[in-house]
């Protein structure tokens, strides 16, 4: 018996399915669902710490893997055969650019494009795959603004297992559908934006004829949440004063708020980082939310950002990401397209490359320190979540001066 669970996360249902139901969500209320242990696990932070350290030393692929080295949080037996490709193990710079740019004495970057497909997808991708192979699936299937295709797409081709993906046409980056072609997918381009390829991948998995490997899908959050392991064990196991994250469809927020969550809990930190979710303007319901305190998130129906991996107007774990951020005392804002483009130029100039939606982080921080709400002297850490190459015609037609936003306002270049 596995010592884990699936639970739906609404108070009043709280239902368990067993660790290997493909249900994805509630099947009696829809909400969504949490892997969770059944018995307190008993901890001792000293021992973990150890071994995690001696793994990175190891020629073992499931050691040197950044995710499957904390295989003690993670819903699996020892046993289990993992779809990896060494990911994780990511980056934790110093940007003294950024740093000024924003008006804090440091800042760190977490880089997450630093991954064997350039995203922060993979670190949640393997765990998902390997789940897919533990139960004999033959196909695995996702909707995606690029990251989650070219993801997917790796990690199927490992499995061999046949991929499917459905993706807005027009809308994804050359370079993202390259690498899902690349890997084996087929690509569906489909009218309409993500919100509309995330409904119609819904009603496909129904049959249970493929698997759906969305965040909506508890297993990639496992994987995403091992990113907070490896932070806290960059930072000698003390946790920032902020922790800033773009916020999309909300499985990112939601697995850092989970991890942390999990890091306390077994005595390994001492508290949680407050979680910052930054949303580009014109794509922005989770911000909406949180301004207007409201008590359900309004989806948005026209989402519009030249930061195409985060044009999302029905974000699918927003319950999940506002237990992260209330929990933390964290916040949700926006910036505009303005400032999402300075910011990523800026961290070019620190020598780090990152696709547009990561540079929302640092576009928010600088923010943030305006209002006060950061102080100059406090220990930030931004997640880059894709790699520079991920979106290349954006930088060009910026440093050219020619990037215009959805609105028709022309950018500027700094
Ligand atoms: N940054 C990048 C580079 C992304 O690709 C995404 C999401 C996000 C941030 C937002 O993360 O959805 O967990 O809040 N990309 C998804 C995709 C939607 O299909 O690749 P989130």
């Amino acid at each position: 018996m596995s010592e884990f669970v699936q639970r739906c996360i609404n108070g009043d249902c709280r239902t368990v399915f067993g660790i290997d139901e493909a249900v994805y969500v509630c099947a009696r209320c829809g909400d969504l669902l949490e892997i969770e242990r059944t018995a307190a696990g008993v901890f001792n932070p000293g021992a973990l710490r150890e071994i995690w350290r001696e793994r990175r030393m190891s020629l073992d692929g499931r050691n040197r893997s950044g995710v499957w080295r904390f295989r003690e949080f993670l819903p699996f037996d020892d046993d289990v055969e993992v779809v990896s490709l060494g990911e994780g193990n990511t980056q934790l710079y110093d940007a003294p650019r950024c740093a000024q740019y924003c008006g804090v004495e440091a800042l760190k970057l977490k880089h997450q494009g630093n991954n064997p497909t350039g995203s922060f997808k993979d670190a949640g991708m393997t765990v998902a795959v390997t789940q897919a192979r533990k139960l004999g699936m033959q196909r695995v299937v996702c909707a995606s603004t690029g990251n989650t295709a070219a993801s997917l797409a790796a990690y199927a081709a490992r499995a061999t297992m046949e991929c499917m993906i459905l993706a807005p046409s027009g809308q994804v980056s050359a370079a993202k559908l390259a690498q899902a072609l690349d890997y084996g997918a087929k690509v569906q381009e489909i009218e309409g934006n993500f919100d509309t390829c995330m409904r119609a991948i819904r009603e496909l998995v129904e049959d249970g004829s493929a698997y759906l490997v969305n965040s909506i899908n508890p297993f990639r959050i496992e994987g995403q949440k091992t990113v907070a392991f490896e932070l806290a064990e960059q930072l000698e196991w003390r946790a920032p004063d902020h922790l800033v994250v773009p916020g999309g469809n909300l499985g990112n927020s939601s697995a850092f708020g989970k991890g942390f969550r999990e890091l306390v809990d077994a005595g390994l930190l001492d508290r949680q980082p407050p979680i910052t979710v930054v949303q580009a303007e014109g794509a922005a319901p989770f911000a909406r939310f949180f301004r207007e305190r409201a008590a359900e998130i309004v989806d948005e129906e026209h989402p519009q950002t030249l930061a195409s991996a985060i044009k999302i107007g029905a974000p699918v774990s927003w319950k999940k990401a506002w237990s992260a951020v209330r929990d933390t005392a964290g916040c949700v804002l926006t910036v505009s397209e303005q400032e999402i483009a300075d910011a990523k130029a800026v961290i070019g100039r620190d020598g780090i490359g990152c696709e547009p939606a990561s540079a929302t982080t640092v576009a928010g921080i600088r923010k943030l320190v305006n209002e006060n709400v950061i102080k100059k002297d406090e220990a930030v850490v931004a997640v880059l979540t894709g790699h520079l190459l991920k979106d290349t015609d954006y930088v060009i037609k910026y440093h050219e001066g020619k990037l215009v936003a959805p609105d028709g306002a022309r950018i500027k270049s700094i």
